[in-house]
């Protein structure tokens, strides 16, 4: 079997010069079994034509926001929804700009912009030496990869404007290597089952009116999807989460603590490891009321009266046996390796993964996370800044070690 076959490439392709060599890039990677959908930016086709991709790529080539060639589909949802991998070579100092700020003006930006976090995104920048070193160019360069995306480094030589310097894309190959690297991980974690929770409850009130908070599911979804590239099958137990639903998991979606913990231990049996990254409510409304709870008149305050829920992981720990191993995170905003390791104990876990949610660049919301990780028998390892998708490989990494 080809070593890409079936893998859906999402190629974007920018306006420099040396926007033909993407010909080759489509021609390899489809040689290697890979299924490739080109986008274009208007000013790569004043550099090389629709009919060259669409015939290397035997897939329609779009240019336009607003060409749609299945009407039942919303072109630049799918591509970017269905894609194992989304490449962007060359990349002109323009669109890494674009990527940096979300901007989102023709249909490749588009598509970037709705391409699921979890999903590889390489870049293979091409510009002028000047345009490369600029320090725009080199803050959006930083920003994309604290988010994660891979770069594939320019080359340097004679580029098109006979200026000699760093620029040049990179070798076909090479490009076509980080392709298969990023798409052909080892199975590691294959005959494995994986329990993820992730994303935020919510406790009803009344029909209108919930408790939440500011999760919003990356990290569980992060290593949702980095273990099922590892070969594992995941059931995700997700509470609100604006991620969307990672290729390959099994999602199951839940609302309140009590679904939460309901769906976890009717799992339980079949799993062989446990991540809980949810934010779980650790209080509900004593009572949902069954109509929209009303003001009263003169009323100067309001009691709400909160009842505790149960510690989901805690529970799966006393429950679970021992060779299935369990990982917890905390998010604390002091004493945070004593409090992290009271938890590591309280609830059973083989290792906790300890954040400082009032870090920048850490915890709820942000792509980045600043994490420490603690084990039962005291060792603690603190990593740097990293994307939420590398913090997942190295939680993988550790649980494969445990
Ligand atoms: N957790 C859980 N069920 C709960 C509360 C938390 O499964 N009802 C899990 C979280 O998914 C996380 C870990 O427990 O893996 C720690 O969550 P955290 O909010 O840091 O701690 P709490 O146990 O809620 O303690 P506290 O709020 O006092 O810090």
């Amino acid at each position: 079997m080809a070593v890409l076959e079936g893998k859906r490439v999402l190629l974007g392709v920018s306006g420099s010069i040396s926007a033909y060599k993407a010909a080759d890039l489509v021609s390899q990677l489809g040689k290697l079994g890979a299924v490739v959908h080109v986008v274009l930016t208007q000013n790569a086709t004043q550099f090389v034509g629709v009919s060259t991709f669409r015939a290397l790529s035997r897939n329609a080539v779009l240019t336009d926001t607003f060409e749609e060639p299945d009407t039942q589909r919303i072109a630049h949802i799918d591509l970017a929804q269905s894609a194992d991998l989304v490449l962007v070579a060359p990349a002109t100092a323009n669109i890494l700009a674009k990527m940096a700020h979300g901007i989102a003006d023709d249909m490749l930006t588009t598509c970037l912009l709705a391409t699921p976090s979890s999903t590889p995104l390489l870049v293979a920048p091409a510009m002028n030496t000047q345009m490369w070193h600029h320090p725009a160019t080199v803050d959006n360069v930083a920003t994309l990869t604290a988010r994660g995306i891979q770069l594939v480094p320019p080359g340097s030589g004679l580029l098109a404007c006979q200026d000699v310097g760093e620029g040049k894309l990179a070798d076909i190959a090479d490009i076509v290597a980080a392709v298969t690297q990023a798409l052909t991980v080892s199975q590691t974690l294959e005959g494995q089952h994986l329990l993820i929770t992730a994303g935020a409850t919510r406790e009803p009130l009344d029909p209108v009116r919930f408790l939440t908070n500011r999760s919003s599911g990356k990290m569980g979804y992060a290593l949702a999807s980095e273990a099922v590239r590892r070969g594992a099958r995941v059931t995700l137990v997700s509470g609100v989460s604006t991620q969307p639903p990672p290729n390959g998991v099994h999602l199951i979606p839940v609302e309140t603590a009590q679904e939460m913990l309901q769906v976890c231990l009717n799992t339980l049996p079949n799993v062989t490891g446990i991540i809980a990254a949810a934010a779980v409510a650790d209080y509900r409304p004593a009572e949902a009321m069954p109509h929209k709870i009303k003001k009263q008149e003169g009323e100067s305050d309001f009691t709400l009266r909160l009842t505790p829920n149960t510690d989901i992981i805690a529970e799966l720990g006393r429950k679970k046996s021992d060779n299935v191993k369990s990982i917890g995170f905390a998010a604390e905003t002091q004493n945070l390796l004593q409090n992290a390791t009271t938890k590591l104990e309280r609830k059973n876990l083989d290792m906790i993964v300890v954040n400082d949610v009032l870090q920048e660049g850490a915890g709820f919301e942000v792509d980045t996370n600043i994490v420490t990780f603690a084990w039962r028998d005291g060792r603690t390892l603190a990593l740097p800044k990293l994307s939420k998708a590398e913090v997942s490989k190295r939680i993988l990494d550790a649980f494969e070690s445990l």
